[in-house]
């Protein structure tokens, strides 16, 4: 209209401070919606869908170990399911130093292996093979000799597909050493008053009196731990049919024929698994 001051270009620094606006108003709706749908510290109300969605063939052992990523992304752990703590006198010395939550170092794989000490020892990947002695796999339970099971994980429920329910939670698969026929535990039963020792005072110790101690503790252990395809495979290090697995479940724990498995851990353990 004549008379009327032209209408002025805004500059541009007020596009750009908008825009960031825009973002920083996006971000926050995304983060609310998050937070009400499916986010595990809100009330989460689109998880039932998606559990729906996801029930066929789901893994309890997985939704523990996905939980656990995400607590790791804060730094803070939790016992997600309330597994029975065992007394020192039992508890294997490990724990003592290296907590219930032992690997870190690789974040790809460390949830699940983390959670799988909750079913086996330390030494059942980490035990260093023996000249003129073989391993093999049995359960071990601390309070009892010979224990019978059923045991964790070995069966599904026909009715819900879920892994079985039992009583024994203590029960967990061990390497023992078969020398001439004779069977010797691998286990390391040592006393837990020096690890408690080196970790009150390790910070007061040089490099060299820390590597004593770790090797006093470190007997037939070795470094690097079994991967996931010496055991996830046909004629693993695992007998699962003699330590009690049902067949349907054999099958599944051989194949990792679990959702959720082939793209997560393919790449970097299991890269010829499912050929
Ligand atoms: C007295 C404490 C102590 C005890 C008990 C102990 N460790 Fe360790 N462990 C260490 C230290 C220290 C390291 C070196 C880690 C570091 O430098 O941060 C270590 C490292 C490791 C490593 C990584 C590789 C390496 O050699 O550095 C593995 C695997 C391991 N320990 C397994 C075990 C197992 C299995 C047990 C139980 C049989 C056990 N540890 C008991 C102190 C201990
Ligand atoms: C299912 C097999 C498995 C079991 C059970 C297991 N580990 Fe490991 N562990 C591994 C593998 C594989 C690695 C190497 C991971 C990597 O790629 O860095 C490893 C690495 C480690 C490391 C050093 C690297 C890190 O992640 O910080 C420590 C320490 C360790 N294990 C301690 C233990 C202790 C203690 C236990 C028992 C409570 C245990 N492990 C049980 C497989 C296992
Ligand atoms: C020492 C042998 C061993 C190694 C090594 C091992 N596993 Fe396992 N894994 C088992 C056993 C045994 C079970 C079943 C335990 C049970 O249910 O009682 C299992 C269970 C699982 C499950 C749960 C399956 C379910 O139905 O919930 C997943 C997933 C899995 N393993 C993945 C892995 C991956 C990934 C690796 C390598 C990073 C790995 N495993 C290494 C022995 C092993």
């Amino acid at each position: 209209m004549p008379g009327e001051p032209k209408r002025l270009e805004h500059p541009k620094i007020v596009y750009v401070i908008g825009f960031i606006f825009k973002i920083i108003t996006l971000s926050v709706l995304i983060a609310v919606v998050y937070q009400i749908t499916f986010s595990p510290h809100g009330p989460a109300v689109l998880v039932p869908i998606k559990e729906k969605i996801e029930e066929t063939q789901k893994s309890e052992i997985l939704e523990e170990v996905k939980k656990q990523e995400e607590y790791e992304v804060h730094r803070h752990f939790h016992n997600v399911v309330a597994y029975p703590q065992l007394p020192d006198k039992v508890r294997p010395v490990c724990y003592i130093c290296h907590s219930d939550y032992p690997h870190s170092k690789n974040k790809k794989v460390r949830a699940i292996l983390n959670m799988h000490t909750q079913f086996s020892v330390c030494e059942t990947c980490h035990i260093e093979e023996k000249k003129g002695a073989t391993v093999a796999y049995r359960w071990y339970n601390p309070f009892s000799e010979n224990p019978k099971g059923p045991f964790f994980g070995t069966s599904y429920d026909p009715e819900t597909g879920n892994l079985m329910e039992v009583e024994d939670l203590f029960s967990k698969i061990a390497p023992y050493f078969m020398v001439d026929g004779e069977i010797e535990a691998a286990l390391q039963m040592q006393e837990s008053d020096l690890a408690k020792d080196y970790m009150n005072v390790r910070d007061e110790l040089t490099p060299e009196q820390r590597d004593n101690v770790k090797k006093k503790f470190h007997v037939n252990i070795k470094a690097k731990g079994h991967e996931c395809k010496d055991c996830h495979s046909r004629k693993g290090l695992l007998d699962f049919r003699a330590l009690g697995f049902a067949s349907n479940r054999t099958v599944d724990l051989e194949q990792l024929n679990i959702t959720g498995m082939i793209t997560k851990y393919e790449k970097f353990y299991i890269p010829n698994l499912f050929k």
